[in-house]
């Protein structure tokens, strides 16, 4: 009888998906080439859920069906014994990141028991999270972003002029930016990879206390699943913008167009999350090679028992990384 929880081999086993995707992104980091480093990735990721003891169900991909050919919405993965569980994955967060040989693209994955993760459609998310620790609903997407980081300052009874808020560098945010500046309060801006820019709420060490802003859905599920693990606050809703979008949406099982959706409503029960960095950025190290040496820098967390790895490893026989394959 096949193992039904997502036990705890399984869940280093996921760091190793995200280790080898990583790597064979990292061939073409600085080579101006998005889509070869994301195929790259897709490539190898595809090939280790694949090697894994699961029955796997691609929920957050790259892309819907007819639009991408692996790792679509929908493909199955895994050897098929062992437990059902919905996969969600971003094979190169940050594609420009890398195409530029600029930091923080990372390889990140999620899985959790079937039937948990937020079915979404590749379209835009606006989002805003919180790290751990604060009143429940403290900030809100329909709030004035000043009245959001006024409210954080109050709760963490400190100078507003010490809060601040990660946003995506792009003009549909310049309101918002200056919302949040007029109120007082520190803006980093990031050029890309917002699924960094949430985790890093979650850890004070990068100075980061809140994210806001529109971007990816994939990349709000993703985010979600990862405060699933490390505790956080988190609003996500879907931009609908005409029929074939909300048609879209409606045939994953979305009826309430205008949803706000919170950690738990993106990601629930048992999530597991690997991310390992291809750039070296604030929240990982990059991919070194070295004397014949591939040394890679994951974070892996877990929802069910709260803990979080940063596994840092040397692999002695990079020929098994199927790089030049
Ligand atoms: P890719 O790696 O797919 O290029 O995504 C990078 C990213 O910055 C995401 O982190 C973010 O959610 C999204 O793009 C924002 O989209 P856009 O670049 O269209 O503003």
């Amino acid at each position: 009888m096949a193992e039904k929880k997502i036990n705890r081999v399984l869940t280093l086993e996921l760091a190793r998906v995200t280790e080898r995707a990583a790597v064979a992104a990292a061939k073409l980091i600085g080579r101006g080439d998005e889509k070869a480093a994301d195929q790259a990735a897709v490539d190898a990721m595809r090939r280790e859920l694949n090697a894994l003891d699961i029955d796997g169900e691609v929920v957050i991909g790259e892309g819907e069906r007819d639009e991408a050919p692996m790792l679509y919405i929908g493909e199955k993965v895994g050897k098929g014994g062992g437990p059902k569980v919905d996969i969600a994955l971003d094979p190169l967060e940050g594609t420009t990141l890398t195409a530029k040989g600029m930091g923080n693209a990372l390889a990140v994955v999620a899985m959790a028991e079937a039937g948990s993760l937020l079915n979404a459609p590749d379209v835009y998310m606006e989002k805003i999270a919180l790290g751990g620790g604060f009143p429940a609903n403290l900030v809100d997407l329909d709030a004035d972003p000043g009245d959001n980081v006024r409210a954080v300052a109050k709760a963490k009874a400190c100078d507003i002029a010490l809060v601040n808020v990660c946003i995506l560098d792009r003009p549909r945010h310049a309101e918002m930016i200056a919302k949040v500046r007029e109120a007082g309060a520190r803006v980093t801006l990031i050029s890309d990879g917002d699924i960094a820019g949430v985790i890093h709420t979650t850890d004070p060490s990068t100075g980061i206390d809140m994210y806001m802003g529109t971007g990816g859905a994939p990349e709000g599920v993703l985010a979600a699943s990862a405060l699933r693990c490390t505790g956080g606050q988190m609003q996500g809703r879907l931009i609908l913008n005409d029929d074939g979008q909300r048609a879209r949406a409606q045939k994953m099982g979305i009826s309430d167009f205008t949803k706000k959706y919170s950690v738990e409503e993106m990601a629930k029960g048992d999530v597991v999350l690997s991310a390992t960095g291809v750039t070296s950025g604030s929240m990982l190290s990059g991919i070194v090679h070295h004397n014949n040496e591939i040394w890679t820098d994951t974070l892996l967390m877990r929802s069910s028992t709260g803990t979080i790895r940063w596994i840092k490893a040397r692999h002695t026989n990079p020929s098994k990384f199927h790089i030049d394959g």
